[in-house]
């Protein structure tokens, strides 16, 4: 059985005790080894979530949906990657809503990506055409494919579309490639029973954790 990324994005979602309550939840289920399964909460939560799984050793990582391109200093607003990874492994960078609503340039991705990979953070880096792909400087990241209709619409890409794509996407760079775009627990098999698929990135469809369990057990 192959390896899996489930990566739960929360956006601008999920405070405090909806967070305790989702966790509560979620590590009443067994999952199996081959998932890692990544939680993407909201800054102010990673020191809370990031302690609850250390004391109830469940099987989730953590990750940013956003870093900083510089280091530490004089950077209002910003987090950096080193404050990161005192409690996440992983950071996603260039989502598609930060690419529109905070003018993310190809540029700025890179160096988020840099600046994450210095300190030992693992990058899922989001992209929906291929000369996003073609700026990228570097092979050590997760791509996250998510093509811009999918995203949020309840309308997910048709697989044999991903499989066309995703195969475009590997000639240019060698990485993992995970599929991100109304995933939900329905269609979850669809994508990640594609040959060339590392997992998903599912918005939307975690925000709940029953909805979520469901998603995730319709992976096995
Ligand atoms: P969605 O979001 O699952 O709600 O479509 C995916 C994403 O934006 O990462």
């Amino acid at each position: 059985m192959k390896n899996l990324l489930i990566v739960a994005n929360w956006k601008s979602n999920i405070a405090k005790l909806e967070a305790k309550k989702w966790l509560e939840s979620f590590s009443m289920n067994e999952f199996p080894e081959n998932l890692e399964i990544i939680v993407l909460p909201p800054f102010t939560l990673l020191d809370i979530i990031s302690g609850y799984i250390r004391v109830n050793d469940l099987n989730i990582k953590l990750g940013s949906q956003d870093v900083s391109p510089f280091d530490k200093g004089a950077y209002t607003g910003e987090v950096n990657a080193q404050q990161i990874k005192e409690f996440a492994d992983y950071v996603l960078i260039g989502h598609s809503e930060r690419r529109t609503n905070f003018s993310e340039s190809d540029k700025i991705i890179n160096q988020k990506i840099e600046e994450s990979i210095k300190i030992g953070l693992k990058p899922i880096v989001c992209i929906s055409n291929l000369d996003q792909v073609r700026s990228l400087n570097t092979n050590e990241i997760v791509i996250a494919y998510e093509p811009l209709e999918a995203i949020g619409t309840g309308y997910p890409e048709n697989p044999d579309s991903v499989s066309a794509f995703v195969a475009q996407i590997k000639q240019i760079k060698n990485t993992k490639i995970i599929y991100g775009g109304s995933v939900s627990a329905d269609n979850i098999i669809n994508y990640i029973s594609l040959p060339e698929i590392d997992g998903v990135l599912v918005g939307g469809a975690s925000l709940d954790s029953s909805s979520f369990v469901s998603l995730v057990k319709n992976v096995v």
